[in-house]
């Protein structure tokens, strides 16, 4: 586990999934029989990673990547790098013959994803990209309106995602400064648009062409260690998609909006049907039968309180966490061949659709998605 010293990492991935994982006695199997993982942290800081194998309890750390690769009973090589580092040591893995799995976005550029997907085909290795957000609460229940046929003919999706990220004069930032230099990987474009690609494609069909502004609206920052730099990466982007079959599909992307929404993320579907707000948690929904008729009126004080007329979505089941869930999926792929839909290759049409917007934005125009 290369990276786990980062905030992802460390949190979702070691903590959260690996960890996790084991605590419950491992991966369950097809055949009943269980999978327990036996992490090595790989890093750059021998110190960090020692604090981190005595507070867990891990028997293997190393800062020297290539010994933790020739050994043979490694099997899989998880990357929660910063982006930029992820291609040079995932090809390595790969040539030490490992299976593969990391965060997304899976490289920073098609060329690069690209060069992964051809490397990890021709070496016939297991491959996985995280896509975690499909496996929030709020999407899966979304994902059953949609089969349910709830909606009934899908006709737009809005996306709101962001909150205030502290510049780090007077409050330290909440993410690391590199997510706001283009030359370190950063950008909200690249960070956010591989999410929407899965999530879009997986939830209402395949994107057909893009249109986005990018921006960076606090040009100037504060890093880590207190000294101020040039803000070089986009930090919102502002994303209209164009669905195969009709559906439009508008994000906001954005770590310069204050919050005032009851989730971090909340996306609209309005259909034929019925409309619903899904969030990482939470869903609400609303039937045509119970929609009510507002007038436009500005002389008069609005009498109906909309957000009353929505009904919450049950759980039904319990959630685990996403990130856990597609550990669970990849461990099952790499042993016992079970499906695994999130490889390289879709990895790699997330980068795509993060290089298309980017694209877009320079040249002011709307720009199709090839199929790759
Ligand atoms: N799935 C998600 O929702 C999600 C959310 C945030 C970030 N991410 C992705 O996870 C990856 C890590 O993001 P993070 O927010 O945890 O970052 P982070 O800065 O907290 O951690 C980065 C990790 O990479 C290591 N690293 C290796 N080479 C480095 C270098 N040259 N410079 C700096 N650090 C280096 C660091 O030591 C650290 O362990 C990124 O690719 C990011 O896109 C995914």
């Amino acid at each position: 586990m290369n990276g786990v010293t980062g905030r992802m990492g460390y949190r979702q991935h070691l903590v959260r999934s690996v960890l996790a994982i084991n605590a419950e006695g491992g991966v369950r199997l097809a055949d009943g029989g269980r999978v327990l993982l036996r992490p090595v942290l790989v890093g750059r800081s021998e110190t960090k990673l020692a604090a981190l194998a005595a507070e867990h309890d891990i028997a293997d750390h190393t800062t020297d990547l290539a010994s933790a690769l020739a050994d043979p009973d490694n099997v899989i090589y998880f990357d929660a790098q910063v982006t930029q580092a992820r291609v040079k040591s995932v090809l390595q893995a790969v040539e030490a013959g490992k299976h593969v799995y990391a965060e997304k976005p899976v490289a920073a550029s098609v060329t690069e994803a690209v060069t992964l997907t051809r490397a990890v085909r021709r070496a016939g290795v297991k491959n996985g990209v995280v896509q975690d957000k499909l496996f929030l609460p709020g999407l899966l229940k979304l994902r059953r309106l949609i089969d349910g046929g709830f909606f009934g003919r899908i006709l737009s999706v809005r996306g709101e995602f962001g909150y205030w990220v502290f510049e780090g004069d007077w409050q330290a930032a909440q993410r690391p400064s590199w997510n706001y230099r283009a030359e370190d990987g950063g950008g909200i474009t690249l960070d956010m648009f591989p999410h929407w690609q899965y999530v879009l494609e997986n939830l209402f069909g395949p994107i057909k062409s893009v249109y986005a502004h990018a921006t960076t609206h606090i040009p100037q920052r504060v890093d880590e260690l207190g000294a101020g730099y040039r803000a070089t990466a986009d930090d919102a982007a502002y994303g209209i998609f164009e669905l195969e079959g009709g559906v439009v599909a508008q994000i906001n992307s954005s770590w310069s909006v204050r919050v005032n929404r009851d989730e971090l993320v909340e996306f609209q579907v309005d259909g034929t049907e019925g409309s619903a707000v899904a969030g990482l948690r939470g869903c609400r929904v609303q039937h045509r039968s119970a929609t009510p008729k507002p007038v436009w009126n500005p002389d008069l004080p609005a009498t109906v309180s909309f957000r009353d007329g929505w009904q919450e979505v049950p759980d039904n089941a319990e959630f685990d966490n996403g990130f856990k869930t597609q550990w669970e999926m990849f461990v099952r792929h790499v042993v016992e061949d079970a499906p695994f839909p999130h490889d390289f290759a879709a990895g790699t049409r997330g980068v795509q659709l993060a290089e298309l917007a980017l694209r877009s934005a320079a040249e002011g125009r709307r720009v199709t998605v090839e199929e790759l």
